[in-house]
This record gives structure tokens, sequence and C-alpha cells, in this order.
């Protein structure tokens, strides 16, 4: 290790909580936390906690467990979302949530039938936007800087647009959009705003409300550490959510869920986009991930992200750049998440491979030509982001990739 990764570890102030996740002795160096978040310590031990109080308490654990989505939500939209109480819910997961909102947002909005995103957004947006039978007006944005408030007001610009649907951080280039200054050019245009916010929450700092931000999804299996399959979050803004009906009428939904029997009527507030039965071991492993963050303090997260990615940068720039790798991030550490994004026109899949397979280093691929490295702060030191990036350059130096199999594996 340099002597400037240990001493910027040395002045970490959140450098204590890296002794609350799991670390396997002798395990690789784990840069992919931007897919999987670590296992916090806190998440085994309340997993553990609830799975014995099922076994006691049987069906009368519900009577706390059916309040779990929105307390867990009220730690999230407040602590780390700059929400306002009550906007804020854990329940299924982004895709079925940005189906609910974004169903919900178009339904009020009637005769503006066109939802604008950009082709750069992830998959399972693009998706179900256009799932949703709306006409989707599909902008290309800066690849690596991505998608601005001129972009969206020129898509806007016929007058026609119901829902501006985009990713607060772009999942490739890790790009870090301007929601204040898109979301007022969206509101001028009069439509509607949802930010996706999975590579947001728990990484850079959210202020929904501030922003005036409509409605806004995100998962909580990366920067939140709550593992995998765990529920995700909804926040719809308070004043809009007795306008807005989910097109999923669940029974969780339902004013009075329990008189059962009666014609469906949403209750008042959050809850009435809530579905079906939560997923109540995945929400107890949310509320510690969560936690861990409020305890750590989103400024100090977001401040620590743009620490150890501009470290990236300039490790980027002293080992990689001169092998022929780009770095497909933005430079200015104000425009992007916590993952560092480095690109190699050829070979990246294969690169990416040999580091997890040659050189004890987990990143992932993202077609057609990046290798990501993400550095959740928390769990992340300064020693890692040098020492991920040495064995990278070291990969490509060696050629360590060179007799691997082209072809993408299933999961990448
Ligand atoms: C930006 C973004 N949106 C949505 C998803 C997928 O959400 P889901 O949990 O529904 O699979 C991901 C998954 O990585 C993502 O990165």
């Amino acid at each position: 290790m340099s002597g400037r990764a240990a001493e910027l570890d040395r002045d970490d102030p959140l450098a204590r909580f890296r002794a609350e996740f799991v670390f396997e002795e002798g395990g690789p160096l784990y840069v992919d936390g931007n897919s999987l978040g670590r296992l916090p310590v806190r998440a085994r031990e309340r997993i553990g906690a609830l799975v014995d109080e099922w076994g006691v308490e049987l069906v009368r654990g519900w009577n706390r467990w059916i309040d779990l989505p929105t307390a867990v939500g009220d730690l999230i939209g407040p602590e780390l979302l700059g929400a306002r109480p009550g906007e804020t819910l854990v329940c299924d997961s982004v895709t079925v949530n940005l189906y609910k909102l974004a169903g919900a947002a178009l339904a009020a909005r009637r005769g503006r039938r066109v939802v604008v995103t950009d082709r750069t957004n992830f998959p399972t947006d693009r998706y179900v936007l256009e799932g949703l039978g709306a006409e989707l007006r599909l902008f290309d944005p800066d690849p690596v800087a991505g998608p601005s408030a001129e972009d969206v007001a020129a898509a806007c610009a016929p007058g026609d647009v119901g829902l501006v649907a985009l990713s607060h951080v772009a999942y490739r280039s890790g790009a870090l959009a301007d929601p204040a200054a898109i979301t007022t050019a969206a509101h001028d245009a009069g439509s509607l705003v949802l930010w996706d916010l999975s590579h947001s929450a728990g990484a850079v700092e959210v202020r929904l409300a501030e922003h005036d931000v409509d409605l806004a999804v995100g998962c909580t299996y990366k920067y939140l550490f709550a593992g995998p399959g765990a529920p995700a979050f909804l926040y719809v803004r308070r004043d809009l959510q007795e306008e807005l009906r989910s097109p999923i009428q669940g029974w969780f939904g339902q004013h009075e869920q329990f008189a059962m029997e009666r014609d469906y009527e949403p209750t008042a507030g959050i809850g009435r986009f809530l579905a079906g039965t939560p997923p109540i071991l995945g929400l107890a492993a949310v509320e510690a991930g969560a936690e861990l963050v409020a305890e750590a303090g989103i400024s100090a997260v977001a401040a620590k992200a743009r620490a150890l990615t501009s470290f990236g940068v300039e490790r980027f720039d002293a080992r990689l750049a001169p092998l022929g790798l780009q770095l497909g991030t933005p430079r200015d550490p104000g425009r992007r998440g916590a993952h560092l994004a480095f690109r190699h026109g050829e070979d990246a899949w294969r690169i990416c491979r040999a580091l997890i397979e040659r050189a004890g280093v987990v990143p992932d691929f993202r077609a057609p030509d990046t290798i990501r490295f993400g550095f959740p702060p928390l769990a992340t030191s300064f020693a890692d982001v040098e020492e991920s990036v040495e064995r990278l350059a070291d990969v490509v130096e060696r050629g360590l990739h060179l007799d691997l199999d082209p072809r993408p594996a299933r999961v990448t």
C-alpha cells in the first residue's frame, strides 16, 4: 500500500464502519457493491432474531410486522433521501414500484400519454415504461455526462408529456444528474417527474422535498446493504398521494384492510401504494442497512464517495490510461455517484473475468465495453481502491485475459 492510501485511510472519519461488515478471511477484493452490497453484521443478527420471532409468534407477529413498510420507509425517506415523514414505503421490487408509480402518474395526467426517458436508462425502467402502453420518447444523452435539463426541456417541448422518468445516478457511467434543474424543466413543461434512486440511496445526497420531486423508486441491495432480493422503496410527494391511484389494487393498499369483502377504496396516505404481503425478513435487513448509513450520516457518506472515486480517478490516470483504458465516468466529483466505469474497447469482458478468476478482484461488466468498480463508502478503504486498480493494471499489462472465452456468462 502506498503512503498516500495509508494516509487517506488514517484520516477517514468513517473508517470504523468497516468493522460493521462481514469480510471473508482471505476473500477477494470486492468492488461490486454497486450491484450487491456487503452483508452487515447487524443484518445477519436482525434476520436471525426475526426468524426466532417467527418461530414463536407465528401469525401473531403480524401485529408488529404489518407496520414495517411504513416504519422502515420513514427511516430511509427523511434520513437518506430528504423526504418528509409519510412519503416513503419499503415494498416490492424497483420494477414493480416503477410500474405502480408510473402507471398512477399517467392515469392522473390523462391526455398526456407521452413518457420521456433516456436511451441509456436501466433496462427494466425502459421496459416497464414501454409496457404501460404509453408512447415512449427516448432521447440520447451524453454517454459520460448523462441526461441534462436541456435534453429534458427539448424532449418535453411538444407539450404532450405526462411523465419524465430518469435515473439519478446512471448505472453504467455513474454520472449524477442534476435533479433540481431537470425536475424544474419537466414541471415547466407540465409533466410529473420520477427518479430512479437505485444507485443514489446510501451513496450520494438526495433532496426530494427541496427539489419538489413528485415520485421516486430505488433498490436497497446496493448501497443500503439489504441483501439479494431485498424489497425496494418508493416515494410519493405528500400532496400528490390523494390524487394518485396505484394500478395494482392490492389488499394491503385498501382502507381498513381486514374489513374484507368490500369494494376497493385506497387507504389515505402513502400506504395506498402497498400491494400484497410485504417480505418481512427482507424488511429487517433493509432496516439494519439503512440504520448503518443513517448512523454514519449521509453527508459524510457522500463526501467519502467523492473522495474514494477521486482517488480512483487519480489511480486510473497513473496506471490505466497509459494502458489504453478510458474513463467512462465524469471527472467532476460532484457529478458522479460511488462507482467508476473503466472502458476497454475490445476486451472489457475478458479483463473482468481475469480479475475474478486470476487476480482476486470482483467487479462487474456492463456491455459493451465497461468494467464497473463500485466503492460503497462504509465498506471500502482507500487501500482497496488502490489495490483493485493496481490488479486491473497488472491483468492488462501481463495479458492475463487473453486466453479466456470472449463470450459473456449468464450473469455479468
Ligand atoms: C437503476 C436500476 N433500476 C432498477 C434496477 C432493477 O430493479 P429490480 O430490483 O426490480 O430488479 C436496477 C438493478 O440493478 C438498477 O440498477
